[in-house]
C-alpha cells in the first residue's frame, strides 16, 4: 500500500470536509445537540463525518474506520482510520475560528500512526505528517521549535468535558506546570494544538482524557517535525491511551518531570 497515495486521498477529503464546515461557520444553519451537559455536537459535525466515512469506505473497502460521532466499520486489514470530523466543536459553535478536521491512519503491522492530516479550513492550513518522510504545512517542511528551557516555553493544554473529578480534570497538572513556563494556552482543539507544536508555534502540549481521533493525526505530525510524543511517564505514545505529552523534544524531560510531580 502506497503511503503517499493514501495521504493524498486523505488530504483531498479533508479539503472537501473543510468546505462543508466553512459553509456552516457563523451561519444560522448550525443546530446544536447535547451529548452531555458540557459536550455538544452540531449537525455540521455529523455532515462532515458522513462525507468522510463514506468516502473512505468507498475508496478503501478493507480499511477499518472509527469516527467520533459513531460511524464504525471494522475490517481485517492493516489500517485503521481515526477520524474527527470537526475537532473543537465548542469553538465552532461559538464562532471562534480555531477548529479543524483530523484524520490519522494507524498501521496495525507497524503498531503506530503512519499518516496524519489536520486541516484548519478557516486559515486554510493543511498539516501533514507521513512516517519517515517529514511534516509539512501547505506543502512546506515544518520543524519544532528550538527552545531548550521550559521556563521560556509556551505550552498548550486542554480540559476534559467532565471537569468535576479533581483527579482527572487536569488542574493538578496545570498547577504544577504553570509556574515553570512562560505561558500556557487553552485553545480548544487537540489536533491543532499538536500541529502548532509541530510547526514551532507552541513548544509543548499535554492533555488527559482524549480519544484516538483527537491524537492519532497530530502525534505523527509532531514526531515527523522532530518532536517527541509520549505518555506522561515517558512510555511510548499509544493513541488508545487517553493521555498525551508532546514537545519539541528539547523540553520533554522537564515537561514529564512537572507532570509526574502533579
Ligand atoms: C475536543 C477538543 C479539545 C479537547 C477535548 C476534545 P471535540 O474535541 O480537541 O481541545 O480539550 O478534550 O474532546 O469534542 O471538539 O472534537
Ligand atoms: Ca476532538
Ligand atoms: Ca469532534
Amino acid at each position: 500500500m502506497n503511503k503517499n497515495e493514501i495521504a493524498s486521498f486523505a488530504e483531498t477529503i479533508a479539503l472537501n470536509a473543510g468546505k462543508i464546515i466553512s459553509k456552516g461557520f457563523r451561519s444560522k444553519s448550525i443546530s446544536i445537540s447535547y451529548k452531555s451537559r458540557t459536550n455538544i455536537v452540531t449537525n455540521i459535525d455529523k455532515e462532515s463525518e458522513k462525507y468522510l466515512f463514506n468516502s473512505i469506505k468507498d475508496q478503501y473497502p478493507d480499511h477499518t474506520v472509527i469516527a467520533e460521532e459513531g460511524s464504525r466499520r471494522e475490517r481485517e486489514g492493516e489500517f485503521i482510520w481515526y477520524v474527527d470530523p470537526l475537532d473543537a466543536t465548542n469553538n465552532y459553535a461559538h464562532g471562534i475560528p480555531y477548529f479543524c478536521i483530523s484524520i490519522g491512519i494507524y498501521s496495525i503491522v507497524e503498531q503506530r500512526s503512519i499518516i496524519g492530516i489536520v486541516y484548519d479550513p478557516f486559515h486554510k492550513e493543511m498539516f501533514k505528517g507521513i512516517y519517515g518522510q517529514g511534516a509539512f504545512l501547505n506543502g512546506d517542511i515544518i520543524e519544532v521549535s528550538r527552545i531548550d528551557d521550559i521556563g521560556i516555553s509556551i505550552l498548550a493544554t486542554g480540559f476534559p468535558y467532565d471537569k468535576t473529578d479533581p483527579k482527572s480534570n487536569n488542574l493538578d497538572e496545570f498547577n504544577a506546570i504553570l509556574p515553570c513556563v512562560q505561558g500556557a494556552r487553552r485553545m480548544g482543539s487537540a489536533a491543532l494544538d499538536l500541529s502548532y507544536v509541530a510547526c514551532g508555534r507552541f513548544d509543548g502540549y499535554w492533555e488527559p482524557g482524549l480519544f484516538p481521533w483527537d491524537m492519532a493525526a497530530g502525534s505523527i505530525i509532531v514526531e515527523e517535525a522532530g518532536g517527541k510524543v509520549t505518555k506522561y511517564n515517558g512510555d511510548p505514545f499509544d493513541p488508545e491511551c487517553p493521555e498525551i505529552a508532546a514537545s519539541n523534544s528539547r523540553i520533554h524531560k522537564e515537561l514529564l518531570t512537572c507532570l509526574c510531580r502533579s
